[in-house]
């Protein structure tokens, strides 16, 4: 197993996601904002000291992405999943939104996704899996949006499906695999106690189609049990 880099790992999905990929045999370059509070990220490495690295990060620094690739310091990394996440604030009717919100979301759900992935352009390129994958969601397909409302979350992550679309198309002949990946409604602080699954079906599903889905696959957007999501 190869080397794996996932932002936003102090809980949730990331720190799933950084469990799992620990337990297949991955080196996992695991961000956080706020090393002092990431309590669990911790005590992981005490079980994983060798093949768990720690970096403070908040991906909306503008030097986010060059600080990761400078600590990296010319290592490969096979796959990098953007997982740092948020939901922003309750009210996101019509009527109800500001631009202040909205822009602090979209720092985060879209434009730190792909500036970070600019940085790390040429650690993907060495590595042998050449996997991008971006935590998006269902809420964001424009197919799927029956119900309306949620402005903010909902646009923060349909442009970031046609940021991995572009994405896609833009490092095909690199041979680098860039797909948008839906974990299901689950119950971490973003999902609450109501969600429809728990973190670890969610991450062992993404798990299994993080491991499958491959070249062919690039530009598309997944479900974490495997099924294509319309845009
Ligand atoms: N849960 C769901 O039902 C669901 C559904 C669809 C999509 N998703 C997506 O899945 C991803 C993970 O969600 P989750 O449910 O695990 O949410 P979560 O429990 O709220 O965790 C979000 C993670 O992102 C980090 N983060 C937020 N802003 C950051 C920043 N500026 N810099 C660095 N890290 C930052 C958080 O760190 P802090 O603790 O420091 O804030 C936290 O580690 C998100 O992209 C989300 O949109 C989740």
């Amino acid at each position: 197993m190869g080397n794996a880099l996932i932002t936003g790992t102090n809980k949730g999905l990331g720190l799933g996601l950084t469990k799992t990929l620990l337990d297949k045999g991955y080196k996992v370059f695991a961000t956080c904002r706020n090393i002092v509070k990431a309590k669990e990220l911790e005590e992981l490495r005490k079980r994983f000291p060798d093949k768990l690295i720690i970096l403070q990060v908040d991906v909306v620094e503008p030097n986010a992405g060059e600080n990761i690739s400078n600590f990296l310091n010319g290592e490969p990394i096979d796959l990098f999943l953007n997982n740092a996440g948020v939901i922003g604030p309750g009210t996101q009717r019509f009527g109800g939104v500001t631009s202040t919100d909205w822009l602090e979301v979209l720092k985060v759900n879209l434009v730190a996704p792909l500036l970070i992935s600019q940085s790390l352009i040429k650690n993907i390129d060495k590595g042998l899996e050449k996997k991008i994958f971006f935590l998006s969601s269902k809420v964001g397909s424009i197919a799927d949006n029956t119900g309306g409302g949620m402005y903010i979350y909902r646009s923060s992550k349909t442009a970031l499906n046609q940021v991995v679309k572009s994405l896609s198309i833009d490092l095909l002949s690199r041979r680098i695999s860039v797909i948008a990946l839906h974990p299901g409604w689950v119950r971490t602080d973003m999902g609450g106690p109501n969600a429809l699954i728990s973190i670890e079906e969610s991450v062992n599903g993404m798990a299994s189609v993080i491991a499958k889905k491959n070249l062919e696959d690039s530009g598309k957007f997944f479900n974490y049990d495997g099924k294509e999501i319309p845009w």
